[in-house]
């Protein structure tokens, strides 16, 4: 039995969507799989070590006995790319599959999988479970006037991915923004006005590079930047990216640049000499309808 689900970017509202503010992410040409086969004796991972986090929630998701867990994945792990809601919604994906069950209500997959999410990272919004499920550009809002609707781009929206190579600790940056919430209204504020401008400039790449850009400053007054961002961000500018920001909850992770040709190689090239690994990603071609989660 297997469990699909798509990794992710933010590309604008990260954090202020904790906040009930919306966010605009997308998925990206990277997934991740969970097979499960029948095995004599307790539950088990396959091919790797279960550290703490992942033996609880496969006590969450799995049965007790009997069931042989193997992952494969090509979501860069721990980097702000959604590797933990792919993996929770492909445990869920595959738990159902393995009861029996063969078309869950997507509301079912989007609960069980963010209770998964909570063992991984403590307070999730659910964006990153909802384009982990869907596969599509989305627009996201949590909370009791939540909703969720994917979005139709003109064309490909033109991303390079560089890599600090530092591990982004979502749960510690959630909890740090958490302590000084009450002060940052205001940039939970702006954020949300910006991504409402970004679901109008995807067509507009300069409107929305500069909607990047300020989405970055924005998280940088947040305090959730860190020195090896900000360097790979101006790298991004000074290549001939339209714009440049963290994406994810920071501290370490990934940046992404929108980097239209001939700045895309520019910037890739530029990168590479560098030593930082440094990529494009698309966003998938067969996405799934984005239903509003219960
Ligand atoms: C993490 O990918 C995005 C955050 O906004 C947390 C969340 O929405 O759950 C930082």
């Amino acid at each position: 039995m297997y469990g699909r689900a798509w990794g992710k970017l933010i590309l604008c509202g990260e954090h202020a969507v904790v906040y009930g503010y919306p966010a605009m992410a997308s998925a990206v040409d990277r997934g991740l799989e969970v097979a499960l086969s029948p095995v004599e004796g307790p539950t088990r991972l396959v091919g790797g070590i279960a550290d703490a986090s992942l033996r609880m929630a496969m006590e969450l998701a799995l049965p007790e006995y009997g069931v042989a867990m193997r992952i494969s994945s090509t979501i860069p792990q721990g980097r702000g790319m959604g590797s933990s809601a792919a993996l929770s919604v492909a445990m869920v994906r595959a738990a159902i599959a393995w009861q029996g069950d063969c078309l869950p209500e997507a509301s079912l997959v989007f609960r069980r999988s963010l209770a998964l999410e909570r063992v991984f990272h403590g307070n999730p919004s659910g964006v990153d479970n909802t384009v982990a499920m869907s596969g599509a550009l989305v627009y996201f809002k949590k909370g009791d006037a939540g909703m969720a609707r994917s979005i139709t781009p003109d064309g490909p929206i033109p991303l390079v991915v560089l890599d600090t190579g530092l591990y982004s600790d979502t749960a510690a940056m959630v909890a740090a923004v958490k302590e000084r919430a009450s002060s940052s209204a205001h940039i939970f504020r702006r954020m949300g006005q910006l991504v409402d401008l970004a679901v109008g400039s995807l067509h507009d790449h300069a409107a929305l590079g500069g909607i990047f850009d300020e989405n970055h400053s924005l998280l940088q007054a947040l305090g959730v930047s860190a020195p090896e961002l900000d360097e790979l961000v101006a790298l991004a500018r000074a290549s001939g990216a339209l714009g440049a920001k963290l994406s994810g909850s920071g501290g370490g992770g990934v940046v992404i640049a929108l980097a239209p040709e001939p700045a895309g190689r520019r910037l890739l090239r530029r990168a590479m000499a560098r030593g930082i690994n440094a990529f494009t990603v698309s966003q998938p071609t067969t996405p799934q309808p984005v239903g509003l989660p219960d």
